[in-house]
Formats: C-alpha cells, structure tokens, sequence
C-alpha cells in the first residue's frame, strides 16, 4: 500500500517528534452501543490503522500507543484474548500494510507474558523492521511505566553487580537507554481521548515534559481530524522545560 505524503497541520519545524496515544473509550464506545466490549477493541483497532496511516502522511517520526497495559490482564478472559488476537493480527497485517513504508515497529513492554506465537511474532517484526527510519511506532503491549522502571533499575544494577558500571555513573541519560523506548526521544505529545484526565502508569519517565492533550471523543471514534487538532494546540503551546 502506497501512503501519500500531505502537508501536516502545522508547520514542520512545529510538529512533535514523538505523540504518544492513550486509546481509551472503547468499552463505553461498544455499551453505548448495546455491544459487547470486545466489539469496541474491534473498532478501536480500526482507529488504532487510522492512526498510524495519519501519521505516516503527516509525516510524524515516532509514535507510541498503549495496547494493553500491566493491569489489563485483570480483564475477563474472553476480552484479554480478543485484545490479544487484534494484536497478533495487527503485527500480521502490519508486513503487507506499511512493508513499503519504511515504518519500523518495536514492542514496548514485558514480552514473557505472550503467547509463544505472538511473542514470536514481536521479536520477528522488530527484527525485520529494524532498519526502517520514516516512522517508529511503539507497540506498548503488556506495558507498564513502573514496571519498565523496575526492569531498568534491575539491569543498572546488575551492571554496577559486575562491575562494569560505577554508581557515579548513572545518569538520566544511562536510565532513558535501559528503558523499553530507549530508541526513541522523550514524549513531545501525549493525547489522551476518552474523557479521563490522568497518564495511568503510561511513560511516567518519557513524558515528563510533555505537553498533555484529553478530549471527551471516545477512541473508536478518534480521527484524523481530531489528531490535527491535538497537533494544532501542542503547536500553540510554549515548552519551557522549567527554564523562563
Ligand atoms: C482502553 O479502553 C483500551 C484498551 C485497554 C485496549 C486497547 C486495544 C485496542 C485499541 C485494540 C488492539 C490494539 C492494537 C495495537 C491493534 P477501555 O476498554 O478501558 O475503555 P473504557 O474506559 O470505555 O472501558
């Protein structure tokens, strides 16, 4: 599938580099409905695909989306597989839609939950996206910010352990390249739909001077019009990060 390339909403040199994207709504989007929640993954899936072909002609270069987080796996079985299995059929689907996009995909989160298959199928789309530079999208998936905190923290610590690493030596910079997203910049943009006004355990670290974006629209019913508009206020914004 070919995407072109249109002009984004605002100018270039305006645009964040990384949006993050909480998807929430899509219980609420399916009982508004009479549907079950799993018809709401469904569609929210379907915006999640909007959103990232947007990105793509807009030319964003990294973007992250909370999947599933660490507390999700206290959801009832039937809608933790239907989660599951959009997922998997997303990481299929992703070869065929964006193969010639140069999009490279990473999992942000703790693969050992996952079934063998999808774990397998996260380590094989990474691998054959890894060179791929137009847009990085983050799969946060069995993610949790505290979760990938304690990970970095386990990893430093196994280094000073070994002897490899001095205390003097952890840095903000040595902590951000143990975390999951240690490829890409820190949060310039984090857009919450769905009415809640709360980050929810979603890159504490990387968004700590990010500009925050809520709206009342219901994921599934998120577009890339709304998108622009999120894109329209970050670039309204003035970023001091604590200077004047
Ligand atoms: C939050 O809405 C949404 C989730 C926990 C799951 C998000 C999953 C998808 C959009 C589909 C699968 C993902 C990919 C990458 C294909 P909620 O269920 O908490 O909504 P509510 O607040 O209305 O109950």
């Amino acid at each position: 599938m070919a995407i072109k390339l249109i002009e984004p909403p605002v100018p270039r040199d305006m645009m964040p580099k990384h949006v993050a994207v909480i998807m929430d709504g899509n219980g609420r989007w399916a009982k508004k409905r009479g549907m079950p929640r799993k018809l709401g993954h469904v569609q929210g899936a379907k915006a999640f695909r909007k959103m990232m072909i947007h990105a793509i002609e807009i030319g964003i270069e990294y973007i992250s989306f909370y999947a599933f987080s660490t507390e999700n796996w206290k959801r009832p079985d039937d809608e933790v597989h239907s989660i599951m299995n959009l997922m998997s059929k997303y990481l299929t689907d992703a070869r065929t839609e964006f193969g010639d996009e140069h999009v490279r995909i990473i999992l942000l989160g703790d693969n050992e939950a996952f079934n063998p298959e999808l774990r397998q199928k996260f380590i094989d789309l990474e691998n054959d996206t890894k060179d791929f530079h137009a847009l990085t999208a983050g799969c946060c998936a069995n993610y949790g910010s505290r979760d990938e905190i304690v990970h970095a923290a386990k990893a430093i610590a196994r280094q000073v352990k070994d002897g490899t690493l001095q205390p003097e030596d952890i840095t903000e910079d040595l902590i951000s390249r143990n975390l999951y997203t240690k490829d890409m910049p820190d949060v310039d943009l984090l857009i919450r739909p769905g009415g809640e006004m709360r980050i929810s355990n979603f890159l504490l670290w990387q968004c700590a001077y990010a500009e925050l974006y809520f709206c009342d629209t219901l994921w599934p019913d998120f577009d890339a019009k709304e998108f622009d508009k999120a894109i329209v206020e970050y670039a309204r914004r003035t970023r001091r990060f604590g200077g004047l």
